[in-house]
This record gives C-alpha cells, structure tokens and sequence, in this order.
C-alpha cells in the first residue's frame, strides 16, 4: 500500500494530459498550461484539427505532443499514455475536456423523442466514460507519487435544467459532479485532488455563433451581460492544477457568469 502524500505537494517534473486539446476551451487549456511551464500531451478526434492547434501553439516536441486519439477507444488511450510515460516520465495532471453535444433535429419535439439509444450511448461514452477510463489509468501512478490533479469538465447543463442541451448531455455533467466527488474520496488521502468546473456559456464551435438565436437568448440570461470565454476556464483550471489549490477537491467550480450559483 503506497504512503499517504500531503495535498499541495508538487514535484518539479510537471506533465500534463488534456483531452479534446485541438480546439476551443481545449485548445486554450492547453496553451494556458504551457504557459505555466508544464509539458502538455493532448489528443482530439480530428486530424486537420489537431495539426492546425499544434501549429498554431508552436510549442517545440519537447514541451507539446499530440496524437489523434478517441478517448472511448480504451487500448489506444492507454498506448497514448505509455507513450507520454516513456517521453516524460509520469502525468501529474489530467483535464477531462474532450465533451460532445448533439443537435437537436427538429426544435418543436421533445429532445427525449430524438435521442436514440446509440446516440445516447456515445454521449456517455464520450463524455464519462472517457474520463472514469483515464482517471482509472492514471491514478495509480499517481498515489504512488503521493501527488496529482485530475480536472473534469462539466457544464451548466449538468447543473441546473439545460436549457438547450439533450437528456444525454445533462445527464454525463451531472454524471460528471458524481464522479468527481467518488474518485476525489479515494484519491484525498494520496494528495490527489480532482475537481470540476462547470462552464456555462462560452462562445466556441460547439456554441456556435453570437449571433444565433439560441446564444441570443442565453445572453439575456447571464447575469454579466456576456458570453464567457475559453480562456477564462483555462485560468481556472490552472489554478486547479497548480500547488496552490491543494486544499480543493471534491468541488465543482461553476463558471458561468452569474448564471448558476451553488
Ligand atoms: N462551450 C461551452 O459553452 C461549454 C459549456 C459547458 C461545458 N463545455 C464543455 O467543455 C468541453 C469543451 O467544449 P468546447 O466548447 O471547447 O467543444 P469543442 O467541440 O469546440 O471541442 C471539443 C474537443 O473535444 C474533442 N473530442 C470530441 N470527442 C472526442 C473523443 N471521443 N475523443 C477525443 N477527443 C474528442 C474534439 O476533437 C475537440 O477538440 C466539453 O466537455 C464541453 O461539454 C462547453
């Protein structure tokens, strides 16, 4: 049985693994984490995606990696982490982000009538599945180290009634809350935390334009009058993950403008 570690421990080799890096809040969690001084793996699902944020972060091999890799894809996830084993030693961080959110089809029936079983079952997949696999991967290296910060990625929808996401959606967040607490009472005594962060609005590709009449109603209800942006979550999240947060865990951090306050 490996020794308690002490919560705010932090060991000078700092490597970090983000899922869904190549765009978005990813993206920005991403370059917020280099920026910090840490070594960032990431993977995505889309090729031209991922060569475009790699070019764009332009961040030597040494400091970035990234590889096409569907986190539901359990044996690939787990060459992907042997490989950033081999490069960097052992992952102090992992940001759960890599999220999806289906349409809706028809806007005047019940998403509950559009929402097939398959759909459903990639949602989860995706959305929490994903992470249990990578929390279960590297956990144990990580109370073996006595140190480590796992950050998942929820969402408004997951907290108060979605206004505009699938059952399958609200659902995974809030799946995501429940996590999150379970693994961060396993994990405290090992000086492991693992928090949450649920954003609300922020303008991405997977909100889409300002412009659309779905944004424009979720203006009117942010109480700050704005939309938030990816790199305000990516702060929050370094924080999350730096020493100083060492006496969080178990939380969800909502950051969503006003909109939602637990
Ligand atoms: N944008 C928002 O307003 C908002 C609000 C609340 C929560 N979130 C959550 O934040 C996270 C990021 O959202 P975003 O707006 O940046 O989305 P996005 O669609 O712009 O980016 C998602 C990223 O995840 C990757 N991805 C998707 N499925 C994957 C899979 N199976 N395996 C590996 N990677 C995969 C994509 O390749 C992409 O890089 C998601 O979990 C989302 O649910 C977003």
């Amino acid at each position: 049985m490996p020794k308690p570690g002490k919560l705010g421990e932090q060991s000078d080799r700092r490597v970090a693994l983000v899922t869904g890096g190549a765009r978005g809040i990813g993206l920005e969690i991403v370059r917020r984490l280099l920026v910090d001084g840490y070594r960032v793996a990431f993977v995505a699902t889309k090729a031209d995606h991922l060569e475009r944020a790699l070019n764009l972060l332009g961040f030597s091999e040494e400091q970035l990696y990234a590889e096409r890799i569907d986190v539901t894809r359990h044996n690939d996830v787990q060459v992907f982490v042997d490989r950033i084993r081999e490069r960097w030693g052992e992952i102090d961080i992992l940001v759960n982000n890599a999220g999806i959110s289906p349409k809706r089809v028809d806007q005047n029936a019940p998403w509950l009538s559009q929402t097939s079983l398959d759909e459903w079952a990639r949602v989860i997949d995706v959305n929490l599945t994903g992470p249990f696999i990578l929390i279960r991967l590297l956990a144990p290296a990580m109370i073996a180290k006595g140190n480590g910060r796992i950050i998942n990625v929820g969402s408004l929808a997951g907290r108060a009634m979605p206004m505009v996401a699938g059952p399958h959606y609200a659902a995974s967040k809030a799946g995501m809350v429940g996590l999150t607490r379970a693994a961060a009472r396993d994990l405290a005594p090992y000086g492991v935390t693992v928090n949450c962060i649920a954003p609300g609005r922020i303008l991405s590709d997977l909100t889409g334009s300002p412009e659309a009449a779905v944004n424009r109603t979720a203006l009117s209800r942010i109480p700050v009058g704005r939309f938030g942006t990816a790199e305000e979550v990516a702060h929050v999240v370094s924080f999350l993950a730096s020493p100083m947060a060492g006496f969080i865990t178990g939380a969800t951090i909502d950051i969503t403008g006003g909109e939602f306050a637990a």
